[in-house]
């Protein structure tokens, strides 16, 4: 058993420093067991008259010395969390000598050994890994670097800011030559933006000038062989940075943008200064090896990293509470930066569905949380789709409130008050209450209450006063740590529709002149009634336009007004959410799909208007998308309801799809272009209907789709119809592909993710055999997901009603603790659903999350996430 809970820290205990850290002289000599480590400090009393306590882990301690006098172990308190100096002056020089393990590190934070090269990740607590440091994003330091290592081994070295030094040094006893190179950062920082790589790398350049026509070197380094496939990166990175001077008066501030491929990686990628580490998945990209979906992530991950220089570098947050301010804002930043680039609906369509699938889902369980959070245990499990997504609808809301002009004079303040300094949620609120003079106080409701509203309307319309009078309803659940709930600031976008789809101009009763085709309601009370003059007809409500709050949104409409608005509203946003709800209630409620089956016919009549929207319309909820609108929720139910709805999809309009699948087929090269990407996204979802028999004629036209693919999009869109069937053309197109690519682990992650989401029985065991192949690895985060994670997200497999997925993903969590217990704690997100199934599968579910609960030694990440799934 556990000898020592685990202790939580509160927003509430803040208190500010009382000491910072000038100026650090970081020193590194490289080797993969025993890398030495010297900090030297400068560090100043701030105020109050406590000791000076540095954070640091994992570290053997080699020597202390207080202005160049040694000390010995009496001068200093020393445990395995940090180092006190109990008396220090009020300005002192602190040289601190450690060694670390960088090839002991499998938890992937602080210094680690990623392919024999080495690597950082320091967000959020990693740089105490390194070494003893005031290791809080309040404490900003600039930083220099020197480091030193085998010149044969690791010819690069690399670091924040720029280049300042270098050189050969005298070879080591063995006669190996060694090098060092030094970088100094002039920006002063915190701690957990600092980054060191090191080893036997490939790169490629480019170069950007700013607005004001300063030159950026641009440097990307990946592993040998993989020089290629990082150009697209390059150009992404280009782009964005474009897009920043406009979008946002940003300009980059140094002379070097370093961005660096590593393949073993907790996350997606880290916004280190100058010096970007990326996980080798959301970089390297040629048309053989990556998707479609694969270029656009890439594209967003490149410009989100490259965003957060200014929200998050040049304004970093004060306390971990803060950190939607950061990443809520950078998400909000690259998801308009990915709609301007490409399609502003598809993009809204896709950040929305992502929202539900993950944010919608965390609010309605036990790890719900607000997009400030009140307090955590590990701040690693707070990077958490809450503070990501919503973080960013809750900027997008803001934004629509205080209209463009007033956003970018927000923004315009905010980078002007705060640059250089660590800020907070209010700080960032407050300028837009100075810049566009608002009262935003209930609008932070949005930062404090965890949950989703419900947004309930009900419309009557007066024919002889031609009137329409809309009531509005807003509710907000009580979550665990909210029992009461306050009513929000809400803005709910709306249309009116006449019969013939035209729009009906909306005049507030009072107004005098003619109102828009669609505006912003302010919803600000429980219950708030807006009646509007002048509606020559009986209109159609268009609730929630462009998904205007990060809300559910209930407009009682019948099957067949759902089914004219999915074919005649003037808002995109809207006309896919019409017919997602729509195919939801067919689904789950069993009501006729007549409507929903004409309606998807014109979606097809006029699919190549836009390929791309056509291919979103044409693909009805997904099976998890489903589970979460009602309850109890009925695995093998779902998935036969989706099945047949696909099939009567097919059977309407089979002709239509057939043709539309030829006319979609692309002659000449590949190109990742939107426009390209939407044609093959429509061609595939055409696939998905002229293969929904799942039978020999379906299977034979899978293969030949994946045999005369040109490219990974189309491979993958043919194995994914072949992975539901059962037919030896399966088994071959597998084995196919696994040989072409068994020396490319990215590509064979492909392989296992959609082995791991059959639909098919014997699922299970089909990963269970997986996990014994060579390229699947514990260690590295990326096989773990591709393989454990999709198959936590095959809603059919993963809710086996015997349990045999449950125990699978519950047995890999439990080993993968002792390992690298944040990814651990991540996998653990598979259960977080479990109330809301039936007694036999919460039941089963609950027993796996008690043993990992009670698993001797556990990580205080994995005992949180499963702690809390079961109070
Ligand atoms: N800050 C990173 C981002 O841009 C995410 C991250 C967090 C990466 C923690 C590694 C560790 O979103
Ligand atoms: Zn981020």
């Amino acid at each position: 058993m556990r000898t020592e809970e685990p202790r939580a820290i509160h927003l509430a205990d803040y208190r500010a420093p009382e000491f910072r850290i000038t100026t650090v002289h970081l020193d590194f000599s490289l080797e993969p067991e025993a890398t030495h480590v010297t900090a030297k400090l400068q560090i100043e009393r701030l105020s109050g008259s406590g000791p000076l306590t540095l954070m640091g882990e994992n570290q053997k301690l080699l020597g202390v010395a207080l202005d160049g006098r040694a000390l010995s172990p009496g001068d200093y308190h020393l445990d395995d969390k940090s180092l006190t100096l109990t008396d220090p002056p009020s300005k002192l020089t602190l040289e601190i000598s450690s060694q670390i393990n960088p090839a002991a590190n499998t938890e992937l934070e602080g210094l680690f050994l990623s392919n024999g090269m080495f690597c950082t990740q320091c967000e959020p607590e990693g740089f105490r890994r390194i070494t003893y440091f005031l290791d809080r994003p309040d404490n900003l330091s600039v930083f220099t670097v020197r480091i030193e290592a085998s010149k044969e081994q690791y010819p690069v070295l690399l670091s924040n800011g720029n280049r300042v030094g270098g050189g050969d040094l005298p070879p080591d006893e063995n006669g190996n030559g060694r090098h060092y190179v030094a970088w100094h950062d002039p920006f002063p920082k915190p701690s957990y933006l600092f980054a060191l790589v090191a080893g036997d790398l490939g790169s490629i350049h480019g170069d950007f000038t700013t607005m004001r026509g300063r030159p950026i070197a641009l440097d990307i380094y990946v592993e040998h062989g993989n020089e290629p496939r990082a150009r697209y990166a390059l150009d992404a990175l280009k782009r964005a940075m474009a897009w920043d001077e406009r979008a946002y008066g940003r300009e980059y501030d140094l002379d070097i943008f370093m961005i660096v491929a590593v393949s073993a990686f907790n996350m997606g990628a880290m916004e280190n200064k100058g010096l970007n580490i990326f996980n080798d998945k959301v970089l390297l990209a040629t048309p053989e090896t990556a998707t479609d979906d694969d270029y656009a992530r890439i594209e967003s991950v490149v410009a989100h990293e490259y965003f957060h220089n200014w929200t998050g570098n040049r304004i970093t947050c004060r306390d971990w509470f803060q950190l939607s301010l950061k990443e809520g804002l950078t998400v909000f930043r690259d998801q308009n930066f990915s709609g301007d680039e490409r399609s502003h609906a598809v993009q809204r369509i896709q950040d929305v569905r992502a929202l539900r699938a993950r944010q919608f889902v965390e609010d309605a369980g036990p790890l719900a949380h607000p997009v400030q959070p009140q307090s955590y245990i590990e701040i690693n499990n707070f990077y958490t789709a809450t503070i990501y997504e919503k973080g960013a609808q809750v900027i997008g809301m803001l934004k629509t409130l205080v209209g463009d002009e007033g956003y970018r004079k927000g923004t315009d303040l905010y980078f002007d008050r705060h640059d250089g300094h660590a800020a907070t949620v209010e700080d960032w609120v407050k300028c837009f209450e100075d810049a566009c003079g608002r009262d935003l106080s209930q609008f932070r409701l949005w930062y404090r209450q965890a949950g989703t509203p419900v947004i309930e309307a009900r419309g009557t319309y007066d024919a002889d006063a031609r009137t329409y009078t809309l009531e509005l309803t807003q509710s907000l659940a009580p979550t665990a740590d909210q029992p009461e709930k306050k009513p929000m600031h809400i803005p709910v976008r709306i249309g009116l529709m006449g019969k013939d789809g035209s729009a009906l101009p909306l005049t507030l009763d009072g107004e005098n002149r003619a109102g828009p085709d669609s505006r912003v309601l302010e919803v600000t009370q429980k219950f708030q009634r807006f009646v509007f003059v002048d509606v020559a007809q009986e209109p159609l409500l268009s609730l929630g336009r462009d998904f205007s709050a990060p809300a559910i949104f209930r407009n009682p409409l019948s099957l067949h007004q759902r089914a004219v608005l999915m074919g005649k509203d003037s808002d995109a946003f809207n006309r896919w959410e019409a017919g997602q709800t729509l195919a939801a209630e067919i689904m789950l409620d069993g009501t006729s799909h007549t409507d929903y089956i004409a309606a998807i016919g014109e979606v097809l009549a006029r699919a190549e208007e836009d390929p791309a929207f056509a291919a979103q319309m044409l693909m009805p909820p997904t099976e998890s998308e489903l589970a979460a609108k009602k309850t109890p929720v009925d695995p093998p139910r779902i998935n036969g309801a989706r099945l047949a709805l696909v099939r009567a999809i097919a059977l309407a309009h089979q002709d239509r799809l057939a043709w539309l699948y030829e006319q979609m087929r692309d002659a000449g090269d590949y190109s990742p272009d939107a426009r390209s990407a939407g044609r093959r996204a429509l061609r595939n979802a055409c696939l998905r209907y002229l293969t929904a028999a799942d039978d020999e004629a379906a299977a034979g036209l899978a293969d030949a789709h994946y045999r005369t693919a040109t490219n990974m999009t189309d491979m993958i869109a043919g194995l994914a119809a072949l992975t539901r069937m059962e037919s030896p053309l399966r088994d071959s197109a597998f084995t196919h592909f696994h040989d072409r690519f068994r020396s490319d682990p990215l590509v064979l992650d492909k392989w296992m993710s959609l082995q791991a989401g059959s639909p098919l029985p014997e699922t299970v065991t089909a990963v269970r055999g997986l996990m014994k192949h060579p390229a699947f690895d514990l260690k590295n985060p990326n096989r773990v997901r591709a393989l454990i994670g999709a198959f936590g997200a095959n809603h059919l497999r993963f809710h086996n009603g015997d349990g045999s997925g449950y125990r699978l993903v519950g047995e890999v969590i439990r080993a993968l603790d002792g390992v690298n217990p944040q990814v651990a704690a991540r996998m653990a997100g598979a259960f977080e659903s479990w109330r809301r199934y039936d007694q036999d599968r919460q039941a089963q579910m609950r027993a796996e999350l008690v043993a990992i609960r009670d698993l001797p030694g556990i990580s205080p990440n994995l005992f949180e996430v499963a702690g809390k799934m079961l109070n």
